[in-house]
């Protein structure tokens, strides 16, 4: 037995992302987690937008050493007998097929939102992604030491949008101004929002009937007959708490707290523990499913980083270990290539400098310094295991460029570099139908930035690139295409495994196409 202990270890991996909406409090919870997971001393050190004083946390220190932004990428703290791992879900202007594919790396997430804007445009987009595999959605409602929207709405509005289960763990006893603090449904306890207004203690317990004593202070406060009212329909014309359905992602357990002023934090942290699930087994190509607990150690790349500092060429290949334990050194094999590799440049990430060297199960990530040889979706194995993970899903693109080579003399290089990146899952790549006219894809603007910066200095292609704007793509048939189906409204392109598709203008323009052609099915990707 190599690791007498894995089944242990891997069971107490909670590896999972924070999906949100740019602004609703991921980096502000995130923070809090560290914090209370002792990965970070002090409390607003992981961003210091008011201060600037960034450089001040564990990983910032060793990002600089490294001229490499990764270590934010993973975060891993120890808490109460279990091994955390966050894994960063970038957005705004970071925004890319990386945030996505990040997902598939995770056994649970958490989604964030904020309680006065409700289900925002990314945070649907990435929970779609996170419902498709089937993981348990724990949410957050954020922001209640602001005047948010109701409560009764806001989890009205989850099941509605996004078509899953909800159960609040626990209701607001006001907000904003009036914020008192949490009704625990689950814990049966009250938590104080200002313990000091309430005798000092943090947490009061509720009788059977869900109550607190008569004579307790709260209880003058009309917000708390309001909430035993608001709970009492919920309980009873809401679903039950159902662990086996968090369990398949169908059902979300909702907890309200205030990220900024840590309030709800560590509740919602510890009952996230609690049912977040360990590592899964994973899908392999042939239909089989691979256990964590499999001695052999196995694993996938999710991500690739390339360094965008042209005297660091080094790129890392984030791998998500799927079985058996991790050592610096060992011979792994690379599915794709058959290629013989040696682990021994690599990166983990800490949770506190001071210690170097922690074992890497199925759950964690391990970064993996590539100088080429790895792709998006690659899996390495130990010894004989000989297997191969399920491709990771290629996701529509929303945003497209038409691209070219500036200096006409130099199309070999723009090819090679164009193709490799493509190859690597950097960027996606059509040609027009009949002109072949390159046009790339992408799921935000930041891939862009990122290919042109890596054709200079990794290709030495200069590219001119054209913004065509946001489109709609979606593929069709082979069978069913007909060239006279283009028209001013959308673009007939094809991909790189030459299936055709059409670039629609907008909402309205594919619409008009399904009407004018019913028959004809228009497929996206995931
Ligand atoms: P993000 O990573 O999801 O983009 O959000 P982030 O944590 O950066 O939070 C966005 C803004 O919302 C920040 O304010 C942050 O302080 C604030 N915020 C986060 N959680 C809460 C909360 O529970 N209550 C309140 N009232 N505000 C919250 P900012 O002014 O944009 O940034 P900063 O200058 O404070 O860093």
């Amino acid at each position: 037995m190599k690791n007498p202990n894995l089944k242990q270890q891997v069971d107490s991996r909670r590896t999972f992302a924070i999906i949100s909406h740019p602004d609703a409090g991921k980096t502000t919870i995130t923070e809090k987690l560290l914090y209370f997971g002792g990965a970070i001393r002090q409390a607003g050190t992981v961003k210091g937008k008011k201060t600037g004083n960034f450089a001040t946390s564990d990983w910032m220190e060793i990002e600089k050493q490294r001229g490499i932004s990764v270590t934010s990428s993973v975060m891993q703290f120890d808490y109460e007998g279990k091994r955390v791992n966050i894994l960063d879900t970038p957005g705004h202007e970071d925004f890319s097929e990386d945030t996505y594919r990040t997902l598939m790396a995770v056994d649970s997430a958490v989604m964030v939102i904020d309680s006065a804007k409700g289900i925002e445009a990314q945070t649907k987009k990435l929970f779609q992604v996170v419902k498709r595999r089937g993981i348990p959605i724990f949410t957050f409602i954020n922001k209640l030491d602001r005047d948010g929207r109701d409560p009764l709405e806001l989890l009205e509005e989850l099941e509605e949008l996004l078509d899953i289960e909800s159960y609040p763990m626990n209701w607001p006893l006001g907000m904003g101004k009036g914020l008192e603090g949490l009704y625990d449904i689950y814990n049966k306890r009250i938590e104080f929002y200002r313990p000091e207004n309430y005798g000092g203690e943090a947490y009061l317990p509720l009788d059977e009937n869900g109550e607190i004593p008569s004579d307790h202070p709260l209880t003058k406060n009309s917000i708390y007959r309001q909430v035993l009212d608001e709970v009492e329909l919920l309980t009873e014309a809401g679903d039950e708490f159902d662990p086996a359905k968090v369990d398949r992602g169908e059902q979300t357990p909702v907890f309200f707290g205030s990220a900024l002023t840590n309030f709800g934090v560590q509740t919602f942290l510890e009952t996230f523990l609690q049912f977040a699930h360990a590592p899964y087994a994973h899908e392999l190509e042939n239909g089989e499913t691979l256990s964590p607990y499999e001695e052999n150690f196995s694993g996938f790349v999710f991500k690739i980083q390339a360094n965008m500092n042209p005297a660091h060429r080094d790129r890392i290949a984030f791998v998500r270990v799927c079985s058996g334990t991790f050592e610096r050194g060992m011979d792994v094999t690379l599915e794709r290539t058959k290629k013989k590799m040696k682990l021994s440049n690599v990166t983990q990430f800490m949770a506190d400098a001071r210690e170097n060297i922690q074992e890497a199960v199925a759950g964690d990530i391990i970064g993996v310094y590539d100088t080429g040889n790895y792709q998006i979706g690659d899996t390495i194995f130990e010894g004989k295991l000989n297997v191969s993970f399920e491709d990771l899903p290629s996701f529509t693109p929303e945003l497209f460029m038409k691209v070219s080579a500036k200096n006409v003399m130099k199309q070999k290089s723009f090819h090679k570099g164009i193709y490799q990146l493509v190859q690597e899952g950097a960027i996606q790549l059509y040609k027009t139908y009949l002109t072949e006219e390159y046009i790339l894809g992408a799921v935000g603007q930041l891939q862009f930035e990122v290919f042109q910066h890596r054709m200079l200095n990794e290709y030495n292609s200069e590219v001119v690139m054209t913004p065509m704007g946001s489109k709609i793509a979606r593929w069709i048939d082979p069978k069913d295409l007909d060239e006279k189906m283009s028209s001013s409204r959308n673009i007939l392109a094809r991909d790189r495994f030459d299936q055709p598709l059409f670039l629609f203008e907008n909402q309205f323009a594919m619409r008009w196409f399904a009407d004018k052609y019913p028959e004809v099915e228009l497929k996206s990707l995931m």
